[in-house]
Protein backbone atom coordinates (compact mmCIF):
# COMPACT_ATOMS: atom_id res chain seq x y z
CA UNK A 1 0.00 0.00 0.00
CA UNK A 2 1.55 3.28 -0.89
CA UNK A 3 2.04 4.93 2.52
CA UNK A 4 -0.63 8.42 1.95
CA UNK A 5 -0.99 11.90 3.77
CA UNK A 6 -3.74 10.73 5.63
CA UNK A 7 -2.11 7.48 6.60
CA UNK A 8 0.76 9.62 7.88
CA UNK A 9 -1.70 11.56 10.14
CA UNK A 10 -2.88 8.74 11.48
CA UNK A 11 0.81 7.87 12.16
CA UNK A 12 1.41 10.97 14.13
CA UNK A 13 -1.78 10.61 15.91
CA UNK A 14 -1.21 7.31 17.26
CA UNK A 15 2.59 8.52 17.72
CA UNK A 16 1.15 11.43 20.11
CA UNK A 17 -1.32 8.99 22.38
CA UNK A 18 1.31 6.69 22.87
CA UNK A 19 2.84 6.39 26.56
CA UNK A 20 6.59 8.20 26.12
CA UNK A 21 8.01 4.56 27.26
CA UNK A 22 6.69 3.18 24.31
CA UNK A 23 8.35 5.55 22.04
CA UNK A 24 11.94 5.46 23.43
CA UNK A 25 11.65 1.68 21.49
CA UNK A 26 13.23 -0.51 24.28
CA UNK A 27 11.60 -3.65 24.81
CA UNK A 28 12.31 -2.77 28.38
CA UNK A 29 14.96 -4.78 30.45
CA UNK A 30 18.59 -4.07 30.01
CA UNK A 31 19.30 -2.29 26.94
CA UNK A 32 22.26 0.19 27.18
CA UNK A 33 20.63 4.00 27.54
CA UNK A 34 20.53 5.68 24.24
CA UNK A 35 23.73 8.18 23.63
CA UNK A 36 22.54 11.88 24.56
CA UNK A 37 21.34 13.71 21.62
CA UNK A 38 20.26 17.13 20.68
CA UNK A 39 16.04 16.75 20.79
CA UNK A 40 14.71 16.96 17.58
CA UNK A 41 13.37 19.68 15.52
CA UNK A 42 9.59 20.16 16.24
CA UNK A 43 7.85 17.65 13.45
CA UNK A 44 5.50 20.07 11.24
CA UNK A 45 2.23 18.60 10.27
CA UNK A 46 2.13 17.09 7.39
CA UNK A 47 -0.58 18.83 4.79
CA UNK A 48 -4.35 17.29 4.95
CA UNK A 49 -5.44 15.39 2.38
CA UNK A 50 -7.05 16.93 -0.86
CA UNK A 51 -10.07 18.22 -0.08
CA UNK A 52 -11.32 16.12 2.74
CA UNK A 53 -14.09 18.14 3.55
CA UNK A 54 -15.51 18.32 0.40
CA UNK A 55 -19.00 16.59 0.66
CA UNK A 56 -20.51 14.85 -2.33
CA UNK A 57 -23.64 16.88 -2.56
CA UNK A 58 -22.02 20.05 -2.60
CA UNK A 59 -19.60 18.89 -5.59
CA UNK A 60 -22.35 17.87 -7.88
CA UNK A 61 -25.32 20.15 -6.63
CA UNK A 62 -25.54 21.71 -9.89
CA UNK A 63 -25.32 18.84 -11.88
CA UNK A 64 -27.27 15.89 -10.20
CA UNK A 65 -28.54 14.21 -7.15
CA UNK A 66 -25.97 12.18 -5.65
CA UNK A 67 -27.54 8.80 -3.84
CA UNK A 68 -27.20 6.13 -2.13
CA UNK A 69 -28.62 2.96 -1.11
CA UNK A 70 -29.39 2.02 2.37
CA UNK A 71 -31.41 0.20 5.11
CA UNK A 72 -33.02 2.12 7.40
CA UNK A 73 -31.99 0.76 10.21
CA UNK A 74 -28.02 1.61 8.85
CA UNK A 75 -29.29 5.45 9.10
CA UNK A 76 -31.28 6.15 11.87
CA UNK A 77 -29.20 4.92 14.60
CA UNK A 78 -26.56 7.71 15.52
CA UNK A 79 -23.79 5.26 13.22
CA UNK A 80 -21.50 5.93 11.27
CA UNK A 81 -23.33 5.63 8.29
CA UNK A 82 -26.04 7.94 9.80
CA UNK A 83 -23.13 10.59 9.78
CA UNK A 84 -22.36 9.66 5.94
CA UNK A 85 -25.72 9.96 4.82
CA UNK A 86 -26.35 13.12 6.39
CA UNK A 87 -23.22 14.52 4.86
CA UNK A 88 -22.73 13.58 1.51
CA UNK A 89 -26.09 12.51 -0.22
CA UNK A 90 -29.13 14.47 -1.29
CA UNK A 91 -31.08 11.04 -2.61
CA UNK A 92 -31.65 7.92 -0.89
CA UNK A 93 -32.70 4.40 -2.40
CA UNK A 94 -34.09 1.44 -0.19
CA UNK A 95 -31.93 -1.63 -0.51
CA UNK A 96 -34.44 -3.81 -0.14
CA UNK A 97 -37.25 -2.33 2.66
CA UNK A 98 -39.26 -1.11 -0.64
CA UNK A 99 -39.63 -4.29 -2.37
CA UNK A 100 -43.03 -6.46 -2.75
CA UNK A 101 -41.73 -9.64 -0.48
CA UNK A 102 -40.54 -6.77 2.32
CA UNK A 103 -43.97 -4.80 2.10
CA UNK A 104 -46.42 -7.34 1.42
CA UNK A 105 -45.17 -10.83 1.50
CA UNK A 106 -48.67 -12.27 1.70
CA UNK A 107 -51.80 -11.17 -0.16
CA UNK A 108 -53.65 -8.12 1.70
CA UNK A 109 -50.99 -7.48 4.44
CA UNK A 110 -48.90 -4.45 4.08
CA UNK A 111 -46.26 -3.17 6.51
CA UNK A 112 -44.41 -0.27 6.17
CA UNK A 113 -42.74 0.90 8.87
CA UNK A 114 -39.13 0.21 7.32
CA UNK A 115 -40.14 2.27 4.22
CA UNK A 116 -42.00 5.18 6.49
CA UNK A 117 -38.59 5.55 8.39
CA UNK A 118 -36.43 5.89 5.58
CA UNK A 119 -38.68 8.71 3.97
CA UNK A 120 -38.77 10.47 7.57
CA UNK A 121 -34.65 10.17 7.57
CA UNK A 122 -34.87 11.87 3.93
CA UNK A 123 -37.60 14.52 4.76
CA UNK A 124 -35.44 16.02 7.88
CA UNK A 125 -32.48 16.04 5.98
CA UNK A 126 -34.08 17.95 3.16
CA UNK A 127 -33.20 14.79 0.99
CA UNK A 128 -35.07 12.91 -1.96
CA UNK A 129 -36.35 9.33 -1.97
CA UNK A 130 -36.10 7.16 -5.16
CA UNK A 131 -38.67 4.33 -5.02
CA UNK A 132 -37.08 0.99 -5.58
CA UNK A 133 -38.90 -0.89 -7.14
CA UNK A 134 -42.29 -1.62 -7.78
CA UNK A 135 -41.75 -5.02 -9.63
CA UNK A 136 -38.67 -7.20 -9.58
CA UNK A 137 -38.78 -10.69 -10.10
CA UNK A 138 -36.86 -11.48 -7.41
CA UNK A 139 -38.39 -10.06 -4.51
CA UNK A 140 -41.73 -11.21 -5.90
CA UNK A 141 -43.87 -13.14 -3.92
CA UNK A 142 -45.45 -16.28 -5.39
CA UNK A 143 -49.22 -15.17 -5.06
CA UNK A 144 -48.86 -12.17 -7.43
CA UNK A 145 -48.55 -14.95 -10.49
CA UNK A 146 -51.08 -17.27 -9.67
CA UNK A 147 -54.37 -17.52 -11.13
CA UNK A 148 -55.89 -15.86 -14.11
CA UNK A 149 -54.29 -12.85 -15.95
CA UNK A 150 -57.23 -10.95 -14.75
CA UNK A 151 -56.50 -12.17 -11.06
CA UNK A 152 -52.73 -11.32 -11.80
CA UNK A 153 -53.55 -7.92 -12.86
CA UNK A 154 -55.50 -7.43 -10.14
CA UNK A 155 -52.91 -7.82 -7.80
CA UNK A 156 -50.17 -6.34 -9.14
CA UNK A 157 -53.02 -3.22 -9.80
CA UNK A 158 -54.10 -3.18 -6.12
CA UNK A 159 -50.50 -3.18 -5.03
CA UNK A 160 -49.16 -0.40 -7.07
CA UNK A 161 -52.45 1.87 -5.96
CA UNK A 162 -51.37 0.83 -2.17
CA UNK A 163 -47.70 1.64 -2.51
CA UNK A 164 -47.16 4.33 -5.00
CA UNK A 165 -50.29 5.58 -3.71
CA UNK A 166 -49.33 5.76 -0.10
CA UNK A 167 -45.79 7.27 -1.28
CA UNK A 168 -47.43 9.56 -3.92
CA UNK A 169 -45.32 12.93 -3.95
CA UNK A 170 -42.70 12.01 -1.69
CA UNK A 171 -41.25 9.74 -4.11
CA UNK A 172 -38.85 11.72 -7.32
CA UNK A 173 -38.92 8.28 -8.97
CA UNK A 174 -39.78 4.88 -9.31
CA UNK A 175 -38.22 2.03 -10.62
CA UNK A 176 -41.42 0.45 -12.10
CA UNK A 177 -39.67 -2.65 -13.51
CA UNK A 178 -36.71 -3.96 -12.37
CA UNK A 179 -34.54 -6.08 -14.70
CA UNK A 180 -37.51 -7.35 -17.14
CA UNK A 181 -34.79 -7.90 -19.95
CA UNK A 182 -33.51 -11.02 -20.82
CA UNK A 183 -29.63 -11.63 -20.30
CA UNK A 184 -30.12 -14.39 -23.44
CA UNK A 185 -29.49 -13.10 -26.86
CA UNK A 186 -32.39 -15.91 -28.11
CA UNK A 187 -35.17 -13.57 -25.95
CA UNK A 188 -36.17 -10.29 -25.40
CA UNK A 189 -38.21 -10.46 -22.11
CA UNK A 190 -36.80 -12.18 -19.85
CA UNK A 191 -38.45 -15.65 -18.78
CA UNK A 192 -39.76 -15.20 -15.49
CA UNK A 193 -42.74 -15.87 -13.56
CA UNK A 194 -44.37 -12.69 -14.98
CA UNK A 195 -43.85 -13.33 -18.73
CA UNK A 196 -44.69 -16.94 -17.83
CA UNK A 197 -47.99 -15.85 -15.95
CA UNK A 198 -49.48 -13.40 -18.30
CA UNK A 199 -47.00 -12.45 -21.34
CA UNK A 200 -45.16 -9.43 -21.55
CA UNK A 201 -48.22 -6.77 -20.77
CA UNK A 202 -47.79 -7.08 -17.25
CA UNK A 203 -45.52 -4.16 -17.88
CA UNK A 204 -47.75 -2.13 -19.62
CA UNK A 205 -50.27 -2.79 -16.47
CA UNK A 206 -47.35 -1.47 -14.00
CA UNK A 207 -46.26 1.35 -15.87
CA UNK A 208 -50.33 2.52 -16.45
CA UNK A 209 -50.88 1.75 -12.55
CA UNK A 210 -47.99 3.83 -11.27
CA UNK A 211 -48.52 6.84 -13.17
CA UNK A 212 -52.17 6.81 -12.08
CA UNK A 213 -51.32 6.63 -8.26
CA UNK A 214 -48.50 9.04 -8.18
CA UNK A 215 -48.48 11.45 -11.59
CA UNK A 216 -45.51 13.51 -9.92
CA UNK A 217 -43.15 10.55 -10.08
CA UNK A 218 -40.77 9.83 -12.74
CA UNK A 219 -41.43 6.48 -14.18
CA UNK A 220 -38.25 4.17 -14.44
CA UNK A 221 -37.09 1.08 -15.84
CA UNK A 222 -34.06 -0.07 -14.95
CA UNK A 223 -31.90 -2.63 -15.73
CA UNK A 224 -28.26 -3.96 -15.59
CA UNK A 225 -25.74 -4.76 -17.55
CA UNK A 226 -26.90 -1.91 -20.18
CA UNK A 227 -23.06 -1.24 -21.21
CA UNK A 228 -23.02 -4.15 -22.84
CA UNK A 229 -24.75 -3.58 -26.45
CA UNK A 230 -26.30 -6.70 -26.61
CA UNK A 231 -28.40 -6.20 -23.08
CA UNK A 232 -28.79 -2.23 -24.18
CA UNK A 233 -30.47 -3.35 -27.54
CA UNK A 234 -32.71 -5.62 -26.10
CA UNK A 235 -33.51 -2.96 -23.59
CA UNK A 236 -34.12 -0.61 -26.45
CA UNK A 237 -36.56 -2.46 -28.02
CA UNK A 238 -38.59 -3.12 -24.75
CA UNK A 239 -38.81 1.16 -24.33
CA UNK A 240 -39.31 1.83 -27.94
CA UNK A 241 -42.17 -0.69 -27.49
CA UNK A 242 -43.36 1.10 -24.77
CA UNK A 243 -43.27 4.79 -26.35
CA UNK A 244 -44.32 3.53 -29.52
CA UNK A 245 -47.84 2.69 -27.55
CA UNK A 246 -47.88 5.60 -25.31
CA UNK A 247 -47.52 3.88 -22.29
CA UNK A 248 -45.95 6.67 -19.36
CA UNK A 249 -42.18 6.22 -19.05
CA UNK A 250 -40.27 8.70 -18.03
CA UNK A 251 -36.83 7.39 -17.81
CA UNK A 252 -33.92 4.48 -18.26
CA UNK A 253 -32.37 3.16 -15.02
CA UNK A 254 -28.54 2.04 -15.49
CA UNK A 255 -27.35 0.21 -12.78
CA UNK A 256 -24.03 -0.01 -13.66
CA UNK A 257 -22.63 -2.59 -11.63
CA UNK A 258 -19.16 -2.50 -12.93
CA UNK A 259 -16.20 -4.42 -12.90
CA UNK A 260 -12.97 -2.95 -12.86
CA UNK A 261 -10.92 -3.10 -15.99
CA UNK A 262 -14.10 -1.87 -18.22
CA UNK A 263 -13.31 0.92 -20.76
CA UNK A 264 -15.81 4.03 -19.30
CA UNK A 265 -16.68 4.85 -23.25
CA UNK A 266 -18.02 1.80 -23.21
CA UNK A 267 -20.60 2.60 -19.60
CA UNK A 268 -21.47 6.14 -21.16
CA UNK A 269 -22.42 4.85 -24.63
CA UNK A 270 -25.22 3.27 -22.96
CA UNK A 271 -26.12 6.34 -21.91
CA UNK A 272 -25.55 8.15 -25.30
CA UNK A 273 -27.54 5.62 -27.10
CA UNK A 274 -30.91 5.83 -24.72
CA UNK A 275 -30.02 9.78 -25.86
CA UNK A 276 -29.84 9.02 -29.42
CA UNK A 277 -33.71 7.58 -29.39
CA UNK A 278 -34.61 10.94 -28.70
CA UNK A 279 -37.75 10.48 -26.98
CA UNK A 280 -36.45 13.32 -23.91
CA UNK A 281 -36.58 9.95 -21.50
CA UNK A 282 -34.33 11.26 -18.19
CA UNK A 283 -31.46 8.83 -17.41
CA UNK A 284 -30.43 7.89 -13.84
CA UNK A 285 -27.85 5.92 -12.98
CA UNK A 286 -29.20 3.65 -9.90
CA UNK A 287 -27.00 1.32 -8.70
CA UNK A 288 -23.20 2.03 -9.22
CA UNK A 289 -20.23 0.02 -7.70
CA UNK A 290 -17.03 -0.40 -9.19
CA UNK A 291 -15.93 -4.13 -8.35
CA UNK A 292 -12.14 -4.50 -7.51
CA UNK A 293 -12.21 -7.54 -9.67
CA UNK A 294 -12.14 -8.26 -13.23
CA UNK A 295 -14.75 -10.58 -14.14
CA UNK A 296 -16.55 -11.58 -16.96
CA UNK A 297 -20.00 -10.64 -17.70
CA UNK A 298 -21.24 -14.31 -16.84
CA UNK A 299 -19.74 -13.68 -13.10
CA UNK A 300 -22.70 -11.07 -12.33
CA UNK A 301 -24.83 -12.93 -14.28
CA UNK A 302 -24.35 -16.79 -13.24
CA UNK A 303 -21.32 -16.56 -10.81
CA UNK A 304 -18.90 -18.86 -12.72
CA UNK A 305 -15.20 -17.69 -13.90
CA UNK A 306 -15.19 -14.80 -11.09
CA UNK A 307 -11.67 -13.69 -10.04
CA UNK A 308 -10.40 -15.36 -6.41
CA UNK A 309 -10.43 -12.95 -3.83
CA UNK A 310 -7.57 -10.74 -2.35
CA UNK A 311 -8.12 -11.04 1.11
CA UNK A 312 -10.58 -9.88 4.14
CA UNK A 313 -8.64 -6.75 4.98
CA UNK A 314 -8.90 -3.85 2.61
CA UNK A 315 -4.78 -3.20 2.48
CA UNK A 316 -5.23 -7.16 0.67
CA UNK A 317 -6.09 -4.93 -2.25
CA UNK A 318 -3.16 -3.43 -4.24
CA UNK A 319 -2.80 0.08 -4.33
CA UNK A 320 -2.86 -0.17 -7.96
CA UNK A 321 -6.45 -1.47 -7.97
CA UNK A 322 -7.74 1.46 -6.03
CA UNK A 323 -6.10 3.73 -8.18
CA UNK A 324 -7.48 1.76 -11.09
CA UNK A 325 -11.04 2.08 -9.85
CA UNK A 326 -10.53 5.91 -8.74
CA UNK A 327 -9.55 6.68 -12.09
CA UNK A 328 -12.46 4.99 -13.45
CA UNK A 329 -14.64 6.80 -10.88
CA UNK A 330 -13.28 10.01 -11.85
CA UNK A 331 -13.75 9.12 -15.78
CA UNK A 332 -17.91 8.38 -15.08
CA UNK A 333 -18.34 11.51 -13.57
CA UNK A 334 -16.89 13.59 -15.50
CA UNK A 335 -18.98 11.77 -18.50
CA UNK A 336 -22.37 11.87 -16.28
CA UNK A 337 -21.72 15.63 -16.04
CA UNK A 338 -21.05 16.14 -19.59
CA UNK A 339 -24.57 14.53 -20.11
CA UNK A 340 -27.77 16.91 -19.74
CA UNK A 341 -30.14 13.71 -19.51
CA UNK A 342 -28.57 12.54 -16.42
CA UNK A 343 -30.27 13.58 -13.40
CA UNK A 344 -29.42 11.31 -10.52
CA UNK A 345 -26.65 8.90 -9.77
CA UNK A 346 -26.49 6.54 -7.00
CA UNK A 347 -24.20 4.12 -5.57
CA UNK A 348 -25.61 1.11 -4.20
CA UNK A 349 -24.13 1.15 -0.71
CA UNK A 350 -21.84 3.53 1.25
CA UNK A 351 -18.75 1.79 2.72
CA UNK A 352 -16.97 -1.12 1.27
CA UNK A 353 -17.81 -3.25 4.61
CA UNK A 354 -22.06 -3.52 3.87
CA UNK A 355 -21.45 -3.53 -0.04
CA UNK A 356 -24.11 -6.47 -1.27
CA UNK A 357 -20.64 -7.77 -3.77
CA UNK A 358 -19.12 -9.29 0.01
CA UNK A 359 -21.51 -11.91 -1.22
CA UNK A 360 -22.74 -11.98 -4.52
CA UNK A 361 -22.19 -13.47 -6.69
CA UNK A 362 -19.63 -15.12 -4.78
CA UNK A 363 -18.56 -14.80 -1.77
CA UNK A 364 -15.48 -12.66 -1.25
CA UNK A 365 -14.14 -9.46 -0.17
CA UNK A 366 -14.95 -6.64 -2.19
CA UNK A 367 -14.41 -2.96 -2.09
CA UNK A 368 -16.16 -1.18 -4.51
CA UNK A 369 -17.34 2.33 -3.08
CA UNK A 370 -16.65 5.32 -2.34
CA UNK A 371 -15.67 4.82 1.33
CA UNK A 372 -13.78 2.45 2.99
CA UNK A 373 -14.70 0.07 5.92
CA UNK A 374 -14.16 2.52 8.73
CA UNK A 375 -15.47 5.26 6.77
CA UNK A 376 -12.98 7.32 5.34
CA UNK A 377 -12.98 8.74 2.12
CA UNK A 378 -11.11 6.56 -0.32
CA UNK A 379 -8.96 7.79 -3.36
CA UNK A 380 -11.91 7.14 -5.43
CA UNK A 381 -13.59 9.71 -3.31
CA UNK A 382 -10.83 12.08 -3.99
CA UNK A 383 -11.09 11.36 -6.98
CA UNK A 384 -14.60 12.58 -8.04
CA UNK A 385 -14.59 15.53 -5.53
CA UNK A 386 -11.32 17.11 -6.23
CA UNK A 387 -10.18 17.73 -9.76
CA UNK A 388 -6.53 18.74 -8.55
CA UNK A 389 -5.96 15.02 -6.36
CA UNK A 390 -3.41 12.96 -8.16
CA UNK A 391 -4.05 9.48 -8.17
C1 LIG B 1 -29.88 -6.35 -3.67
C2 LIG B 1 -29.57 -5.88 -2.26
O1 LIG B 1 -28.37 -5.16 -2.25
C3 LIG B 1 -29.48 -7.05 -1.34
O2 LIG B 1 -29.28 -6.61 -0.01
C4 LIG B 1 -30.75 -7.87 -1.44
O3 LIG B 1 -30.65 -8.98 -0.67
C5 LIG B 1 -30.98 -8.30 -2.87
O4 LIG B 1 -31.02 -7.17 -3.67
N1 LIG B 1 -30.02 -5.20 -8.58
C6 LIG B 1 -31.04 -4.54 -7.94
C7 LIG B 1 -31.04 -4.41 -6.48
O5 LIG B 1 -31.90 -3.95 -8.61
O6 LIG B 1 -32.33 -4.38 -5.95
C8 LIG B 1 -30.23 -5.51 -5.84
O7 LIG B 1 -30.14 -5.25 -4.46
C9 LIG B 1 -28.87 -5.60 -6.47
C10 LIG B 1 -28.99 -5.93 -7.93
Amino acid sequence: MEFTARDRLRLLAALGAMPLSACAGGGGGSSPAPPASPPAPPVSPPPPPPSSTATLKQVFATEFEIGAAVQTAQVTGGTVDQSLAETHFSSFTSEFEMKANIISPAQGTYNFDPADGLLAFARANGAKVRGHALLWYRSTPGYFTVGTASDVRDKLETYIAEVAGRYAGDIYAWDVVNEVVSDSGTDTYRQDDWLQAVGKDYIDWAFTAARAADPAAKLFINDYSTEFAGKRGRLITVIRDLLDRGIPLDGVGHQFHLSRGIDPNQVLAAIDDIDALGAGLEQHVTELDISVYSDPPECFESGVNCQTGYGTASSDVPDRVYKEQAQLYRDLFEGFKARDSVTSVSLWGIRDSQSWLNNFPVSRSNYPLLFDPDGDPKSAFLAITDPDYVI
